[in-house]
């Protein structure tokens, strides 16, 4: 049976009796409203350690002004249901007053990394992400924690985070999880209507044909950028926020690809879409297969 935990306090003293134990501990971070990809990444982190801690939290410091906050689907039930089926020993779900008391006022900052693509459409947004996930691996201190290549560039910043600030954490990236026509599985994918829906699929096949572009010979960044806004420009029901293609290790974007980076590993694009009034992101790597 998983436990259910509220307070830093506690999850500390639980991970604590845990390290005397010698036990090695996974943490699994979450927003909640856990869909397939969160479950591949805690069964990864189940092969890899001894207890897994899945934290279940909407932390508003990564939202902005008028965001879709307050919308974010909360289904804590199912989340502890299905935390228990995948053999989670703790679900950690703090209550923002106890991660944020009155008189919060640290903030953990990756400079540069955190400007970039997500932090320049939404500003502050990796200045949340990077405070919480620093809170989370203080209370918890694990020795592995697991996040999804679908946030390619938060898996990226909290690397840089954890070989800044020597925090000492192994941090895995998992593959992104599809759905079969390619869409990427999302908790925002549930406040899609129908047509939204549908209408989403325009991502991924706007990232199947940047890659098919990318393929051919004398391919430019423009013209694999130019065919996937085609794809998404000819869906009414989808408006483009960005699409980039940048360095998968600086994610500096590139002006263009020199022959050396044609290759898996070297090259990602990364994209940005607003369907109705969701918005979803999606990467992938130019040079391998999309799955
Ligand atoms: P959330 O969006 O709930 O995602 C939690 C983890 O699941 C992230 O590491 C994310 O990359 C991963 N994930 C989501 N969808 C995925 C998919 N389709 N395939 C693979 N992995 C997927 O990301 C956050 O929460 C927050 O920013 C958090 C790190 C918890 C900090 O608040």
């Amino acid at each position: 049976m998983a436990i259910a935990i509220d307070s830093p306090a506690e999850v500390r003293a639980w991970s604590d009796a845990a390290r005397a134990s010698s036990e090695r501990i996974a943490i699994v971070p979450t927003m909640g409203a856990l869909h397939q990809g969160h479950l591949e990444l805690i069964a990864s982190a189940v092969g890899r350690a001894d207890r897994v801690i899945v934290s279940v939290f909407v932390n508003p410091l990564q939202f902005g002004e008028g965001a879709d906050f307050e919308h974010y689907p909360r289904p804590l039930d199912d989340d502890l249901r299905a935390c228990d089926d995948a053999g989670v020993d703790v679900v950690y779900v703090p209550t923002v007053a106890a991660m944020y008391p009155d008189g919060f006022s640290t903030t953990v900052n990756v400079a540069g990394l955190s400007e970039l693509m997500e932090g320049a459409s939404r500003p502050g947004h990796f200045d949340g992400v990077t405070t919480v996930v620093t809170k989370l691996f203080a209370a918890t201190r694990p020795d592995v924690a697991v996040f999804g290549q679908k946030d390619f560039q938060q898996l990226a910043i909290v690397r840089r985070l954890v070989r800044d600030l020597d925090l000492g954490v192994d941090i895995i990236g998992h593959p992104i999880v599809r759905e079969h026509d390619g869409l990427a599985l999302s908790s925002r994918n549930r406040r899609l209507s129908a047509p939204e829906r549908a209408a989403a699929t325009c991502i991924p096949v706007a990232i199947s044909a940047a890659l098919e572009y990318a393929a051919s010979a004398g391919s430019t960044v423009d013209g694999v950028i130019s065919a996937a806004r085609a794809a998404v420009t000819s869906q009414p029901l989808a408006a483009l926020d960005y699409v980039e293609v940048f360095d998968s290790s600086t994610l500096c974007p590139l002006r263009q690809i020199d022959e050396h980076q044609r290759r898996p590993g070297a090259v990602r694009i990364a994209i940005a879409v607003r369907v109705g009034s969701i918005r979803l992101i999606d990467n992938a790597d130019l040079f391998d297969a999309f799955e």
